[in-house]
């Protein structure tokens, strides 16, 4: 501009045009980078990254099976915000498993219903998302209704045969298909609410050592996939409590290492109570505290340690359905969310974490648990909550390792 310019009096105004501008714009800038306004404009999944984590979500199908329906909103937050994906039911077993196979002790891929699998490995790779978790592979629940009638009929030997021929055909197709999922659920809600033994009441209640059935379904996934990394999930597992399952877990994974199953990782599923219509309870710094000795106790064990389903509901102003919350338990729930996510993921046996979802709107909570509900990251209208920055500050506080 300057060069072009003969005239000396019209360059230097010129001149002063341009460095006024670009003062103006230096400013703007500083100004714009220093507000809350433009670091909000990063997402979850920019910190996660910056640090070295994930950070994600379960994903519902049905947002995914017709994108027509879908609310816009919650696709672009699927795909800006998260960084790691889990199906919140189309990787179970009654969805992958619909129909008998012709021989349920030598399942033949041809046999799977793998679209769930399909769909949501395409919304992945649109999304530039290269993380996924299968959740899971052996549950006592969403099992599909011929199983849960025909396998009282079997014998122990055939109860592993199946499961140990379910997981194999399930892994293979996965791997043959480079689906980037790098993580399964192999075994999931195994310990009783009792804390005191291995559940009853499944489909796999005829085998003769529910310890030895959990082991053979691990190995029968390390055999099928010698990469992915294989997880025991559960919850009520998080803190030491004498109500939790803790002591039983520890104990089980530890005879589990000891005896060489091919045990990676341990889910601790993180489904919290959050704060009451005062502010008060929930998740405070004493079970933080207590939160860290499950990662290190696990850590000592050579194990990572995930918080696979984390969610923190609220109780209501109404006790029979989900009701309303005051701006006090919303803001003292983004605290708790940020004590959690800073606790977990300050943790190096701790590489991810992931939430049951992130809206109120299509959240499991209310229809589970009467009086109770508002428990993720955005409201009913896909507006952000404290919640979501009560994670956004966590993630953005992490130290660089
Ligand atoms: O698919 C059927 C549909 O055909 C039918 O019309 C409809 C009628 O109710 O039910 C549909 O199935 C529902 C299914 O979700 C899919 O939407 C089941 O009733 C319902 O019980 C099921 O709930 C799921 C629950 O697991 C089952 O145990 C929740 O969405 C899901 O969030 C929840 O996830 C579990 C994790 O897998 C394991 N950890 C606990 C977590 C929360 O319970």
């Amino acid at each position: 501009m300057i060069i072009l310019t003969a005239d000396g009096i019209k360059k230097s105004y010129l001149y002063s045009i341009s460095a006024q501008t670009l003062i103006v714009f230096t400013t703007l800038l500083f100004c714009l980078s220093a507000s809350d306004g433009f670091a909000q404009q990063k997402t979850l999944s920019d910190f996660a990254r910056a640090h070295g984590k994930w950070i994600g979500t379960a994903v519902k199908s049905s947002y995914t099976k017709n994108p027509n329906s879908v609310s816009e909103s919650y696709q672009k937050i699927v795909a800006s915000e998260f960084n790691i994906y889990v199906s919140e039911n189309d990787f179970k077993m009654s969805s992958i498993l619909k129909t008998r196979p012709e021989n349920p002790f030598q399942i033949k891929i041809s046999d799977l219903h793998t679209a769930g699998i399909d769909r949501l490995t395409k919304q992945a790779s649109a999304n530039k998302i290269s993380k996924i978790r299968g959740h899971t592979l052996i549950w006592y629940r969403q099992a599909p209704e011929w199983l849960n009638q025909e396998a009282k009929t079997w014998n122990s030997q055939q109860i592993h045969s199946f499961a140990a021929s379910y997981i194999t055909a399930v892994l293979t197709y996965c791997k043959t298909k480079n689906a980037g999922i790098d993580d399964w659920d192999v075994v999931n809600e195994a310990i009783d609410d009792n804390a005191s033994a291995l559940r009853s009441d499944t489909w796999y209640d005829g085998v003769s050592d529910k310890q030895e059935f959990i082991d053979n379904c691990f190995h029968a996934a390390r055999k099928a996939d010698s990469k992915v990394r294989l997880t025991y999930n559960d919850y009520n597992v998080e803190l030491t409590d004498g109500s939790s399952k803790n002591a039983y877990l520890l104990k089980m994974v530890a005879g589990m290492k000891k005896r060489r199953v091919p045990l990676d990782a341990v889910g601790i599923q993180s489904h919290f109570m959050g704060p009451d219509q005062n502010g008060e309870g929930g998740f405070t710094e004493a079970h933080a505290d207590d939160f860290r000795k499950t990662f290190v106790a696990l850590r000592h064990l050579k194990l990572y340690c995930i918080v696979t389903e984390l969610d923190l509901r609220l109780p209501t102003d109404d006790e029979n359905k989900e009701g309303n919350v005051t701006q006090i338990q919303l803001a003292e729930q983004g605290k708790q969310y940020q004590l959690i996510v800073s606790t977990a993921l300050s943790e190096p046996n701790s590489p991810y974490l992931l939430l049951w979802g992130f809206s109120d709107h299509y959240s499991w909570i209310p229809s589970h648990f009467k009086g109770q509900g508002h428990g993720l990251l955005f409201d009913k209208n896909n507006q952000k909550k404290p919640a979501y920055h009560g994670i956004y500050n966590a993630l953005n506080s992490l130290k660089k390792r």
